[in-house]
């Protein structure tokens, strides 16, 4: 009987589901495999006793429209950073990779599937580095990773962000108001962009573009001419103004690679009063209803795609690559190439020149 690891690391994402039951579905077509699952990413490996599930079909019948993980998540600690806390109360990490791997090799696991983002792919790769046999499946709402044309979560994310923004329509133009919706993007735009263009949006202020105070305050005005109107600005978490610097909640939160982004909207809102805007501003931050709930067919679409692939690079021994999406086909990249660079937005990107087309300010 071989075993294969399914791990899913990083935020979570509407279609982590879809994968698992991918995975299981496609490997029941095979004889002598059998699909454990680490609970909460590696976590479940290198607790003790270990957390590790039996993943049958019965497990995951009906999970592919269910939002979130059944395997759970985190975006603290991992392999190579074990938190420990100290007798003083204070927190240090461990490096506990190689004993993980001859964990994973002591308990007859052929290799692991580890379905996360650009933090869980690096730890893909240094796994792979290590002698782990391992395949890495692309995961992100931010869609931010430029080694696949899009990963599963995107549209869905997307699609509450417009939604969100035709609700603000129509309670901005009943108040002549101004309103903020801040989205999620830590370091691209991608999906603040998209929902403007979908939305409708006046303004749209993206991490790789500084926006200028001057600039938005320009473009309100011009949808107020009379003294009535409104205006839509949808902002991802990650803006910033140009000479300026991220707004963030929390500088660290233990183990966690990040800063904790936030605050963006209110900033925004404030400076906007200070500079003499006078209409009335109301800020929304969508927050993790973006990464919520059920994912939209599109994305278990790919996501199914992903976990049929996934596995079939395991049973053929295909280790050390990311499955990817490219128009039309799925394939796979190698994991260094995987994690080489983001994918951020562009100045020659399509989609920027469509929303500059439709009167779509970026504030610059
Ligand atoms: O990477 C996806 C993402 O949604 C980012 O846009 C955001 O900054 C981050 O996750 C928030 O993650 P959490 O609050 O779970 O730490």
């Amino acid at each position: 009987m071989k075993q294969l690891l399914v791990v899913t690391g990083g935020g979570d994402c509407p279609g982590l589901n879809a994968v698992i039951r991918a995975i299981v579905k496609r490997s029941s077509r095979e004889k002598d495999w059998r699909i454990l699952g680490s609970i909460e990413a590696f976590n479940g490996i290198l607790r003790e006793p270990e957390e590790i599930v039996i993943l049958d079909e019965k497990t995951v019948a009906g999970i592919h429209f269910q939002g979130g993980t059944i395997l759970q998540t985190t975006n603290v600690g991992g392999p190579f950073a074990w938190p420990e806390q100290q007798p003083d109360g204070s927190w240090t990490t461990r490096d506990r990779s190689v004993e993980m791997i001859n964990k994973i090799r002591s308990l007859g696991i052929e290799g692991v599937i580890n379905i996360g983002g650009d933090g869980s792919q690096r730890i893909s790769n240094r796994l792979r580095e290590l002698g782990l046999n391992i395949i890495g499946v692309p995961k992100t709402i931010d869609n931010d990773l430029s080694a696949t044309d899009t990963t599963f979560g995107f549209q869905t994310a997307i699609q509450v962000a417009t939604e969100a923004v035709d609700k603000l329509v129509t309670t901005a133009a009943s108040h002549n108001r101004v309103f903020i919706l801040e989205v999620m993007g830590r370091d691209a735009g991608w999906i603040a962009m998209h929902a403007a263009v979908a939305g409708g949006a006046e303004i749209c202020l993206i991490p790789e573009i500084p926006y200028h105070l001057d600039k938005v305050m320009e473009r309100i005005e011009s949808r107020f001419t009379g003294g009535r109107g409104f205006a839509i600005i949808v902002a991802a978490e990650g803006a910033r103004p140009a000479g300026g610097s991220v707004s963030a909640i929390q500088t660290h939160e233990a183990g966690n690679e990040h800063i904790r982004l936030g605050g963006l909207a209110n900033r925004l809102a404030h400076d906007l009063q200070q500079a003499g805007c006078l209409h009335s501003i109301r800020v929304t931050v969508l927050g993790h209803l973006q990464r919520g709930g059920v994912p939209v067919a599109y994305d278990r679409i790919l996501a199914s795609r992903f976990g049929v692939k996934a596995f079939e690079m395991a049973a053929s021994g295909a280790w050390g690559k990311m499955v990817s999406y490219r128009h039309p086909e799925v394939t796979a990249v190698p994991l260094p190439e995987a994690i080489r660079e983001p994918k951020l937005v562009k100045a020659a990107d399509d989609l920027l020149s469509t929303a500059r087309g439709l009167g779509i300010s970026f504030g610059d």
